[in-house]
């Protein structure tokens, strides 16, 4: 049977993630993935949450197997405000609520308020789980080019000048994805700016604030705000675990509010196993030491990563800015215009890298740029993986 016809207009637009379809293409085990976004596995507190788990089941079956509320149980609100509250991020009159990962967040916080047709505002490039999830509304994306502190604010100033229908900015201030970049306070207090001149909403997602092992920290956009104009995604993705699936908003009461029912039509709740054992995990351990650790780990990955870039990419050939944190390298080829003979090649050589046309407006257009990620590889295999990258972009640059 002969579907297309059938398909309905909001996923006739849609092309599946190019990484997820990579990974398919990646049961080779020999080849060395620098393609995915996963957190370092090495470090899960496997074994804590494995005794956390058995108790919370044998002590609280009732708890953790029954229906749970929407906006997620009391104390993983109160889990989720504490990490917001040590940035700032949680004001008078927000409502913080539950989400099965931030990416739910994003999604409903767009379905609450993005009609068909609407513009949102984008880094280009960008997150493409947030990208594909606006594209679901039919909205229109204007992309704002990335500089190495982040979006353009001049750009940004001529896309809410040049635009009717803006409704929503959506950034990644903070080791964005997929460049890795850092927006400085003055380009915060910019958009926030802009955002109250052109009176647009902000969806501050930030999921990598807490990764940070070199710099300084910059204050969240949200820590900013004092008009209820920025919504914040946070996430336990990288902090904890991604698969536990555990996220949250903070949004003004009467946009929770009609989150929280988009929740409810969408999955009633968050499992309340994984609320719970990360409520427990959070009270028995020190969660901030266990991110410390993460930290370490990360800035140690960077270093050998950019280390192997320098010793194995062509001298003057390809373009990076190395990060303070967060789990990204973006680099560019200064001469080429499209990246996609270079990514099947390395496939060839069994290293795996993201091309950037996955993470651009418009996915169609050739990119001359690749995402490289450094958290779940070990050691030994960002320097090979590096190396055998470097002997393609020498071949064929
Ligand atoms: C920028 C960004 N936002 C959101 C998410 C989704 O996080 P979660 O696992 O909490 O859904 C990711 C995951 O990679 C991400 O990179």
């Amino acid at each position: 049977m002969e579907y297309t016809k059938y398909m309905a207009d909001r996923v006739k637009t849609m092309k599946g993630s190019a990484i997820r379809e990579m990974f398919k293409r990646m049961a080779d085990p020999e080849i060395i993935s620098l393609a995915g976004g996963n957190p370092a596995a090495e470090l899960f507190p496997s074994e804590e949450l494995s005794k956390i788990a058995g108790k919370i089941l044998m002590t609280s079956p009732t708890l953790a197997l029954q229906y749970g509320t929407t906006d997620g149980y009391p104390k993983m609100r109160d889990c989720a405000r504490e990490r917001a509250a040590k940035v700032n991020s949680v004001h008078e009159g927000d409502a913080v609520l539950i989400m099965t990962g931030a990416n739910q967040g994003i999604d409903l916080t767009t379905k609450a308020l993005i009609n068909k047709g609407d513009k949102i505002i984008v880094e280009s490039p960008s997150f493409i789980g947030s990208l594909n999830a606006f594209r679901t509304y039919e909205s229109e994306l204007v992309g704002v080019k990335v500089d190495d502190d982040g979006m353009n604010m001049d750009e940004l100033e001529n896309a809410l000048k040049n635009n009717d229908g803006v409704k929503m900015i959506y950034t990644i201030p903070t080791f964005q994805n997929p460049t890795g970049t850092t927006m400085p306070l003055e380009k915060r207090k910019k958009m926030l700016e802009l955002a109250s001149k052109y009176d647009v909403i902000i969806l501050e997602d930030n999921p990598y604030g807490d990764l940070r092992f070199s710099g300084e920290d910059v204050p969240t956009i949200k820590s900013l705000d004092t008009e209820g104009r920025v919504v914040y995604a946070g996430s336990f993705s990288k902090i904890l675990s991604p698969g536990l699936r555990l996220g949250y908003i903070i949004a003004p009461a009467p946009l929770a509010e009609k989150i929280e029912m988009l929740k409810q039509v969408n999955d009633v709740h968050t499992p309340m196993l994984t609320q719970l054992m990360c409520v427990e995990f959070m009270k028995k351990y020190d969660i901030d030491k266990y991110i410390e650790k993460n930290r370490e780990l990360y800035g140690k990955k960077c270093r050998t990563m950019v280390d192997a870039m320098e010793k194995y990419f062509p001298k003057g050939k390809v373009k990076w800015v190395v990060p303070e944190g967060g789990i990204f390298l973006w680099c560019e080829c200064l001469t080429i215009t499209d990246i996609a003979p270079i990514v099947d090649r390395c496939l060839e050589k069994k290293v795996a890298i993201v091309p950037g046309s996955n993470f651009a407006t418009d996915i169609f257009a050739p990119s001359n740029m690749f995402r490289l990620n450094y958290s779940s590889a070990t050691l030994e295999n960002i320097e090979e993986g590096v190396k055998r990258l470097g002997e393609v972009l020498t071949e064929m640059l």
